[in-house]
């Protein structure tokens, strides 16, 4: 059983002039127990508002799912109360900007603590006076042992002088020390799923590096299963088991990440890797990048999001989008009407030249799969 299993996850935001936004439309995602899966797509392609789906944290959307199961139970059954203490000890997140997440006026250690009492894996009263006393008069006492812990978390994340720190407020710490915060303050609920939305992204690359083999150290020490959300299919690489490749609302590609980075199948994927550093910069030494842009909810073409965009675009592609496995399984899926079930890779690539001209439109007259080869 998956300890997260989401089936056809559609969202929508109503708007009162206007069209309504089908912000995720049809998403499947599975996350593994103690697995680091990597949700990665360009910007707006609906990666937070899945994100906070997870965390019942979208007001006023119109949320609906074949399936939403946590640890085989459907979240969108339980009571908000429930869904508090689900937010707290069960699911945590961590987001971007740590900054607006922490609170200014309190101890980095105190936010700390108080997560691990809340928890109630210490002997200490969290109830609500003795909570306001310490918040106001006399602080957590720095022998208590939810202090303790917070300090040891706090070194756990790879904080080298985790005593100090603990008696810094926010604005006091560097950027990647407050993501380390953070993610000490997520662990502080003993959590079995961290949703984690482009935590490294506002990083320079050395310190996000830091910050993502701390993630994987913690996946293996504390079993926790984490959500890595990001535009960057280089951080995927580094880190991630698995990997969801999301476009304009819809998943393209799901697999392994060796699989997915070996055979990508998806023409947005290949797209995708052709842009990170490893990739071959393109002639006049600039990454290669995807021509165009994606299309707004509202605007999207009918069948695949992708087609006004992708080179190997053929009649076929306005049908609903398909799910074909590719690459001899181990739960490699693209979403893609170039291939058919059981069909190898073939010769399928991304046409460089053509999309480098902006011809990238979609054609009526292709024919599909292994005829499509860069010439
Ligand atoms: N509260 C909202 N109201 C209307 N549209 C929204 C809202 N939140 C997100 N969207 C739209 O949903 C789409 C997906 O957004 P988002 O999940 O933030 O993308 P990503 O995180 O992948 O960059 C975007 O087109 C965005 O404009
Ligand atoms: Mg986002």
């Amino acid at each position: 059983m998956s300890l997260l299993a989401i089936e056809d996850l559609a969202v929508t935001f109503p708007v009162e002039d206007g069209p309504d936004v089908p912000a995720v439309d049809g998403v499947d995602l599975q996350v593994e127990t103690g697995e680091i899966h990597g949700l990665v797509g360009e910007s707006g392609s609906g990666k937070s508002v899945t994100a906070r789906s997870i965390m019942r944290l979208l007001d006023g959307a119109e949320v609906s799912a074949d399936r939403f199961d946590y640890r085989g139970e459907d979240l969108y059954a339980k009571s908000e109360a429930e869904m508090r203490r689900i937010r707290g000890d069960d699911i945590a997140m961590v987001f971007q900007d740590a900054l607006s997440a922490l609170n200014p006026v309190m101890t980095v250690g105190e936010q700390i603590a108080e997560v691990v009492r809340h928890h109630g894996d210490v002997d200490e009263s969290a109830g609500l006076l003795s909570e306001l006393r310490r918040k106001y008069v006399t602080g957590t006492s720095k022998s208590a042992p939810s202090w303790r812990r917070a300090v040891d978390l706090l070194e756990t994340v790879g904080i080298a002088d985790p005593e100090d720190v603990a008696t810094s407020y926010p604005h006091q710490l560097s950027g990647g020390q407050r993501q380390r915060v953070m993610i000490a303050s997520a662990l502080g609920g003993d959590p079995s799923l961290i949703v984690a939305d482009e935590p490294t992204t506002a990083l320079d690359v050395t310190v996000e590096a830091g910050i993502l083999d701390e993630l994987q150290c913690l996946c293996d020490e504390f079993d926790v299963a984490i959500l890595l959300i990001t535009h960057d299919l280089g951080v995927v690489a580094e880190t991630c088991d698995r990997v969801t490749v999301m476009y304009s609302g819809s998943v393209m590609e799901r697999g392994t990440t060796d699989g997915l980075f070996e055979n990508p199948a998806h023409p947005y994927t290949k797209g995708l890797l052709r842009s990170i550093p490893e990739g071959a910069p393109s002639e006049d030494g600039q990454l290669a990048t995807i021509p165009g842009s994606a299309p707004e909810p509202t605007e999207r073409p009918a069948g695949c999001p992708f087609r006004d965009r992708c080179p190997a675009a053929f009649d076929a592609c306005s049908d609903p989008l398909p799910e074909h496995v590719v690459d001899g399984g181990e739960g490699h899926v693209a979403r893609c009407h170039l291939y058919t079930e059981g069909d190898d890779l073939g010769e399928v690539t991304w046409e460089t030249d053509a999309a480098a001209n902006g011809e990238a439109t979609g054609t009526a007259d292709r024919t599909p799969a292994t005829e499509v080869t860069d010439g």
